[in-house]
């Protein structure tokens, strides 16, 4: 179920017991005329997409939602709508495990890590794929949210942690409605792209590694350097050993020593 914000602010839920992939779903509604907003929400992918042509492998249990949000912007300007997810998937995620925290005593240690991955204790707790297509002269967005509810999955290149295995128990559909309000909130403040400054701003507080050294890797090869900011296109800005402040726009960040 959607969470009251989300539903007060006119989003639709279209829930499945399985299916191939929440964001082709979305896509493909997009394709068909559906002018959103709406969430596509299962607890089991059969064919989960992930970042740079990877796939998105989670057991049945973990949270697989895609909200498809219609508008007039430039696909630019959609593609920092990815750290309005972040956040909200953060936001909602400090609500769920409040009582677990309370109980156990220790912060997760929640990160948000370029472009919009969501670390726990530095561990890979979920991710964010935004896909973005013309129809009929506006563009369909489409931000996927995979979230490691029950299990992690296991053969990753990096490491990567469930909720369950940090002792927090909260179910898929209570984890959604608290994702659909956050999203809601920040979807507003983000503001067909107006309000980015704001996102980032939030965002960097949350950030993982910022002003440490960071390698990152794309099809082009390593980049060496130090994470110094976010620009306003959502560009990482790493700052190399001769001085250059170097935008990058796609790649996996590894932080050095980890
Ligand atoms: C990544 O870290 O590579 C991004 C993973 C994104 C996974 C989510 S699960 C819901 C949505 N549907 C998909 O097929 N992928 C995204």
């Amino acid at each position: 179920h959607l969470g009251s914000k989300a539903a007060a602010a006119g989003y639709r839920l279209a829930a499945f017991d399985s299916v191939g992939s929440t964001n082709a779903e979305a896509l493909s509604r997009a394709r068909g005329g559906e002018a959103g907003p709406i969430w596509f929400v299962t607890t089991e992918q059969t064919a989960g997409r992930g970042r740079r042509q990877r796939a998105w492998v989670a057991p049945r249990g973990n949270l697989a939602s895609s909200v498809l949000e219609v508008m007039r912007v430039p696909p630019g300007t959609a593609a920092t709508l990815g750290f309005a997810a972040g956040l909200a998937l953060e936001t909602a995620l400090q609500q769920v495990s409040l009582e677990a925290r309370a109980r156990s005593g220790t912060d997760f240690g929640f990160r948000l890590k370029w472009p919009n991955d969501v670390l726990a204790a530095g561990k890979k707790l979920a991710g964010i794929l935004l896909e973005a297509e013309n129809v009929g002269g506006r563009l369909a967005v489409v931000v996927g949210i995979g979230t490691n509810v029950i299990a992690a999955p296991t053969e990753t290149p990096y490491p990567a942690v469930s909720l369950h295995d940090l002792g927090i128990s909260v179910s898929a559909e209570d984890l959604f409605a608290a994702l659909s309000d956050s999203w809601t909130e920040l979807r507003g403040i983000w503001d067909d792209g107006r309000g980015f400054p704001e996102i980032r701003r939030r965002w960097l507080e949350r950030a993982a590694g910022l002003g440490e050294p960071v390698s990152i890797r794309s099809g082009d090869g390593a980049l060496e350097g130090v994470f110094d900011s976010i620009d306003d296109t959502g560009c990482l800005i790493v700052r190399t050993t001769d001085g250059r402040r170097v935008p990058v726009s796609a790649g996996d960040v590894y932080f050095k020593g980890v």
